[in-house]
Order: C-alpha cells, then sequence, then structure tokens
C-alpha cells in the first residue's frame, strides 16, 4: 500500500503540471469558453449548495462582471465589506433558541437554507429553516480547558456539536431568529440510525443505532430538502472524551436530516463511506439516480461519488428520504478520468488487497465502505491535495472541486479543478478535468475551502488558512478571505476579493436566500489563537460587557438579487 501511494501521490502532481502547460498553452479563458453551453438535462442542479434559486440558471444570462468593487488584503478584526455591503450578526454561539433553552453551537460552519414554504413548492427568500453546522469546539471557550475533562466539559463540548436548525425571517431588512418548534439542537448525544451496508456489521460493532454527529464540516441539501452534515475531523474524540462511551467507528459519515420534521430519526448513510467527509454535492443523473460528489478532505486522498439505486421521484418525498441508504460508491482516477467502484463482490482488486502483513485487507463490503480510504488506493483511486468543497456548476453542468492545499508536496497555495461527465451525464463512468484556478501570489488566494455558485455560474469561494501560520501565504494574503470568480468570458479564472474575515477566522459554508439578496455566511474561530480568554486575539462579535469573541452565523445585504 505504502509504495503504491508514493507513485500515485507523484502521479497526480505529474497529472497537475500536465494539464497547467495545457491551460497556459489554450488560455484560461478559451479553455473555459470551449467547455460552456453543456445542455443539462436535469433542473436539480445544485447551484447555491443545493438550496432553491427564484431563477432558472440555464435561463438567466451569464453577468460575468463581479457586482462589487474588490477589496484589497486586510488584517483588521472585522468583516470587511465592498461599499454598498453591510452584515449583521444573527445567530452566535450560545444563543438560545429553542423553547427547552438550548443554545446555538460553536465553530459555525456549512448553513443549509429551506425556505420554509419548500414543501409546498415555494421558494421564501424572508423566511426559512437554516441548517447550521458546528464543526469542533475550543476547550478554551467552551466547557473549560483542563488537562483532566470533567464529565461536565465532556457534555458541553459535546452539546455545543452537530447542527442547529434554526427559524429565521427578514422584516425592515433585518435578519431575526424566531420562535418554531422544528427550532432544535442535533448534537454528539443525539439518537441516529445507521443505515446501509455497514449497519449492524462488525464493522460498528453492531451497532443500528449510535450516539451522536460531530465534525460536521460542509454538506449539501437533497432536492427533496434534507440536509446533509458531513462528519469529516472524528478521531481525536477518542481521547479527549475517554470514558464518555465515544466510539469513533460511528463517526465519520454522512448524516441525513429533516429539518422539517424533528419526529424523523436522523440517518447516517453508510453506503457513502467513512472518511473525512467534507460535503455532498448533490444532483440527479439522466436515468433518475441520485449522485452525490464527494471528497476526503486529507492530504493525500480521493474524491468520490454515490449513485442511489433508486430514482427520484420530485412526487413522493418519503421515498426519497430512503434514495441514500442504497447505492454504488465509486472513486475517481484522474489519470485516466474514469470512475472505480468499491464494490467488494464485483471489484477484484478490493477482493485481492493485502495489507503489510500478507492479510487480505478487506473481507465484506462493510469492510470496504469502513475503510473507504484504503478501499480507494487499492483500487487506484488518485491521491489529491486536500480535496475540500466541491460544487456544480448550474449552467454547464460541470463539477468544481477545490484542492486547498497539500504541504506534503510544497503545494501551499492549492487550486481549483473542474471535471465534466461523460456524455453530460452525473450518473456516467468517465469524466474529463482540467485546472480552472491556481492558488499563489499571482492569483491572490491560497487554500480554497468551500466554494458556492450563484445563478449565473459565478464561482463564490472562501478560504481556509488556518493551519499554515508559517508558510508563505500569510504574506501576501492577509487574514481568510471570500473571492468571486466570473466561470465564463474574459476574467474567466481571475480571483476578485469580496469579503475579509476576522482575526484567525474562517469564513465558511456561505449560501445565498433564493432571491440572491442575502448571503448567509458563517464566521468560524475567531482568535482560536488567543493564548487566554483575558488576551484574546479578537472580539469579533463578543457580547457588550465582554471580550470573549463568538463564532456566529452573518447575514450579508447590499446584493442585486438575480434578474432572469
Ligand atoms: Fe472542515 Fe475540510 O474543512
Ligand atoms: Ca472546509
Ligand atoms: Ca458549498
Amino acid at each position: 500500500m505504502t509504495t503504491q501511494n508514493k507513485t500515485e501521490t507523484s502521479a497526480w502532481h505529474r497529472l497537475l503540471e500536465t494539464r497547467l502547460t495545457r491551460r497556459s498553452a489554450l488560455g484560461g479563458a478559451a479553455a473555459t469558453a470551449a467547455m460552456v453551453s453543456l445542455p443539462l438535462t436535469i433542473a436539480e442542479a445544485s447551484t447555491n449548495n443545493g438550496a432553491p434559486a427564484t431563477v432558472d440558471p440555464k435561463k438567466v444570462k451569464p453577468q460575468t462582471v463581479a457586482p462589487f468593487r474588490p477589496i484589497p488584503v486586510g488584517s483588521a478584526d472585522a468583516l470587511t465589506l465592498p461599499t454598498g455591503y453591510r452584515s449583521q450578526v444573527l445567530a452566535p454561539w450560545g444563543e438560545v433558541f429553542t423553547a427547552d433553552g438550548r443554545e446555538i453551537g460553536f465553530n459555525h460552519d456549512y448553513v443549509g437554507y429551506f425556505p420554509i414554504d419548500m414543501l409546498e413548492g415555494g421558494q421564501s427568500s424572508t423566511e426559512a429553516l437554516l441548517t447550521i453546522n458546528h464543526e469542533y469546539v475550543n476547550a478554551m471557550y467552551v466547557g473549560g480547558e483542563t488537562k483532566e475533562r470533567t464529565p461536565a466539559q465532556i457534555k458541553a463540548e459535546m452539546q455545543a456539536m452537530g447542527v442547529s436548525v434554526v427559524r429565521v425571517k427578514k422584516d425592515g431588512g433585518r435578519w431575526t431568529i424566531v420562535p418554531d418548534p422544528r427550532n432544535r439542537r442535533i448534537d454528539a448525544l443525539t439518537d441516529i440510525e445507521l443505515t446501509g451496508p455497514v449497519r449492524g456489521t462488525a464493522a460498528v460493532k453492531g451497532a443500528t443505532m449510535v450516539r451522536g454527529t460531530v465534525g460536521n464540516c460542509s454538506g449539501g441539501q437533497t432536492p427533496w430538502g434534507t440536509l446533509l452534515t458531513c462528519e469529516e475531523n472524528v478521531d481525536g474524540y477518542t481521547k479527549s472524551w475517554a470514558g464518555s462511551g465515544y466510539e469513533a467507528m460511528h463517526q465519520g459519515w454522512v448524516t441525513e436530516i429533516d429539518p422539517f420534521d424533528p419526529a424523523w430519526t436522523p440517518k447516517k448513510r453508510t453506503g457513502m463511506g467513512r472518511f473525512r467527509h467534507e460535503n455532498v454535492a448533490v444532483t440527479v443523473a439522466k436515468d433518475g439516480r441520485v449522485v452525490g460528489y464527494m471528497g476526503d478532505d486529507m492530504q493525500d486522498a480521493c474524491v468520490y461519488k454515490f449513485v442511489s439505486r433508486g430514482k427520484y421521484d420530485p412526487r413522493n418525498r418519503a421515498a426519497n428520504r430512503d434514495l441514500l441508504t442504497d447505492g454504488d460508491l465509486y472513486v475517481a482516477n484522474f489519470g485516466n478520468g474514469t470512475w472505480v467502484l468499491l464494490d467488494y463482490d464485483k471489484t477484484k482488486g478490493l477482493q485481492e488487497a493485502k495489507g503489510a502483513d500478507g492479510k487480505p485487507l478487506f473481507t465484506s463490503q462493510a469492510d470496504v465502505l469502513a475503510d473507504a480510504r484504503a478501499s480507494a488506493l487499492a483500487v487506484g483511486g488518485t491521491p489529491v491535495d486536500r480535496p475540500e468543497d466541491i460544487e456544480i456548476h448550474p449552467r454547464t453542468g460541470e463539477v468544481y472541486v477545490a484542492l486547498t492545499n497539500n504541504s506534503k508536496h510544497g503545494n501551499y497555495f492549492g487550486q481549483i479543478i473542474k471535471f465534466r461527465e461523460d456524455g453530460d451525464d452525473w450518473g456516467a463512468q468517465k469524466f474529463l478535468w482540467e485546472v480552472f484556478a491556481v492558488g499563489g501570489p499571482q492569483s491572490g488566494f491560497a487554500s480554497p475551502d468551500n466554494l458556492v455558485f450563484d445563478p449565473y455560474g459565478n464561482l463564490w469561494m472562501v478560504t481556509d488558512n488556518s493551519d499554515l501560520a508559517t508558510n508563505p501565504i500569510k504574506a501576501f494574503h492577509g487574514n481568510n478571505a471570500m473571492f468571486f470568480f466570473a466561470t465564463e468570458g474574459p476574467d474567466a479564472g481571475k480571483a476578485h476579493r469580496f469579503a475579509i474575515g476576522p482575526v484567525d477566522a474562517e469564513m465558511t459554508g456561505p449560501v445565498w436566500s433564493p432571491d440572491g439578496k442575502t448571503l448567509f455566511l458563517s464566521i468560524q474561530h475567531p482568535g482560536e489563537d488567543s493564548e487566554s480568554l483575558d488576551r484574546p486575539r479578537s472580539t469579533f462579535a463578543a457580547k457588550s460587557g465582554t471580550n470573549v469573541p463568538r463564532p456566529t452565523l452573518v447575514a450579508i445585504e447590499g446584493f442585486p438579487g438575480w434578474k432572469a
């Protein structure tokens, strides 16, 4: 396995070089222009993280000029926006928002926008159930930091993770949280059902029900109005929550939650594999099967595609809620542009894979899914540079992947690649890929993380340079920022800085209201590198009378909105 990893890893960098050479020979804009005008046959392309938009992307004219004057690099302890834009703190950590006194969790990440009238076919842009992922906690802020955590501290941390479902309303230009019986927390203590091939197997110690969801990074929205929350970094809690009963193999999955139905038990979809799940970009293949693109956010890890067994039926929500239980998991081989099936019974490479000790790596499909990373590498999945978010272009159907960086290979700046499925069908077995944008001083951005499209096909991206304080990025990048890229026209692939986050913060989870007038954005871990609460490096969103920074959701206004 180790030898193969090394070979495949250097193969990825050779592949990148080839694509970069080809891109500069063609010219970025020319290469991009050649890719446009791909007819979409299915309306469910996941623009806006899968949240609806009030215009049909296939009917709007591209507007490839940024609707703002780009701002220069900055390092202020503030959310800095272009002239004409303003923000408000909407759902900060610690805010009580349920009838039973539950609080908004810590370190906000992915945000899902579910119009309040969505199940009746509406697309309200002024009232919604928002889902907010809470990725991890900083012990200094949550529960108190001691060498040995007490049960009370562990419980406080477990309750600060997971997902908040929050009803919000816009009135007089301002958003507020409003009471609703569906306002609730799903956290590291909530009962969740395991579904799919790994349910009840030895890989999960026979479990069919498990406790909690953690490491909730990015995610996705399904066409039937459920949230997919992705469990990314889950292994560290075995040690820090020792004695709590935490079970790491019960985490690291995709969990489906129905924001509209608190009585529906959340489901972990084991058929989508266990790895460091960053996100799921959901769409529908030509034959009606549901497709989810997913990244494994780790150095030298892979890009995956899940294809459901059953077909999407817009009139049968109850049946759709079971669609992600069964399906096929594939891994991307970027060397030959193929999707390699991860099915123990059908894939010889999985049956024959052996560990360093000469023993079989897998003996069942449950083994394959429970260690999808090893399975992927065993059958030629290409290890790439930390796949973060994935989104589908709403006009061309191309799939964009943020590869954030890979310090193992000196790739500090990352890149955004895109691929197009064979026959313009997301259910295809083959694809063609190319480089869309490359991070670095020449482009002004580094470490691309979350992506979201607008209906015109412009890409909006937030960076995550959080773990790379000693690398060359800070010198040209300043604080983490949000960028706009046209994907067609003369400026395609050029980064325009829209927003700059507070000190130490990462901006995450961008999503629009369907009319495009509000951008919801998470401000994660402001002041994270502070050594003590007495001397915080940031005071962003602190309660009045205190200096303690708070992770929060913000609502940004000032956009012109979509025009058909
Ligand atoms: Fe939680 Fe990969 O970002
Ligand atoms: Ca991320
Ligand atoms: Ca996204």
